[in-house]
């Protein structure tokens, strides 16, 4: 990573700051970093200092495309490239009882404007900046990426979607020798998993118990694996998913069936 350059959404918290601090830790060069949480992204800014990277910090919203393409320009225009890209940031949470016989449009339209459509908005913006060959991306999915997950259909669906996207747009870019991965975290231990639990739609500790390590993981542990598959470690690595197994999902969830 070492004099190189990153932009990486959802950087304000969880996953997404982890990922910030790797990369500085890992020598990056310049992260532009983004979210929709100002204050957050000051926190990530802060976390950074010590480190020889310079972060430039931008407020926008993945489902606006208009934000996006304008805050890779900015990146460009600042740092003169961009290497590798992070696109992490999601929403989650379904709706207690919510079923597809219920699900609002709304509902529906939110989760998928900003997890699936932000990605695309992401990876719009980022490909033609990035070196051929070299450049790198991942996005963030989920377990319940290929697993659908009750109660939570909008979510389930717009991480199943990351996958088609990234499987998708590593095909069109990998004989320009553009990798696109993306991970698929199990249970991590972040403001989006802690918010869902305070409104009592998970158990943390249920779930712990259905992961492999019997535990839940920590954002640093993602952003680990996640710089390695941006990083050229993983050089011959692409439309691949990092999976982190989980056994029986739905049996952990508060909700009555
Ligand atoms: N924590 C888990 O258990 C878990 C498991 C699987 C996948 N994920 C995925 O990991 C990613 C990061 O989540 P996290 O666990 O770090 O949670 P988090 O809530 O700490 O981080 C998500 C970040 O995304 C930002 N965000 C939300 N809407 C946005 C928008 N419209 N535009 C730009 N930024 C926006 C939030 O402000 C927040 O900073 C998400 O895509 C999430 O779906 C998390």
């Amino acid at each position: 990573m070492k004099g190189r350059f990153y932009a990486v959404t959802g950087a304000a918290s969880g996953i997404g700051q982890a990922v910030v601090v790797r990369l500085a830790e890992l020598g990056a060069a310049g992260i532009a970093i983004s979210d929709v949480n100002t204050v957050g992204l000051e926190a990530t800014k802060a976390l950074c200092t010590g480190f020889k990277t310079r972060t430039i910090a931008q407020k926008v919203d993945v489902s606006k495309y208009d934000q996006v393409q304008q805050w890779i320009q900015y990146t460009i225009d600042e740092f003169g490239r961009l290497d590798g890209a992070a696109n992490v940031a999601g929403i989650a949470g379904g709706t207690g009882n919510t079923t597809c016989a219920t699900m609002k449009d709304s509902d529906w339209d939110a989760m998928i404007s900003i997890n699936l459509t932000g990605v695309m908005h992401c990876m719009r913006a980022q490909i033609p900046h990035l070196p051929t060959p070299g450049g790198a991306i991942v996005n963030v999915s989920s377990t319940s990426g290929l697993r659908g997950l009750p109660h939570n259909a909008a979510y389930s669906s717009s991480k199943f979607g990351v996958i088609g996207l990234t499987e998708s747009a590593a095909g069109e870019f990998g004989s320009k020798g553009i990798r696109i991965n993306a991970i698929l975290p199990g249970p991590i231990d972040t403001a989006i998993f802690r918010d869902g639990e305070k409104k009592g739609l998970f158990d943390s500790g249920a779930i712990s118990a259905t992961t492999l390590l019997g535990r839940m993981g920590k954002a640093d542990e993602v952003a680990k694996v996640l710089c390695f598959l941006l990083s050229d470690d993983a050089s011959y690595v692409t439309g691949g998913m990092l999976v982190y197994h989980i056994l029986i999902y739905p049996k952990t969830l508060r909700i009555n069936h």
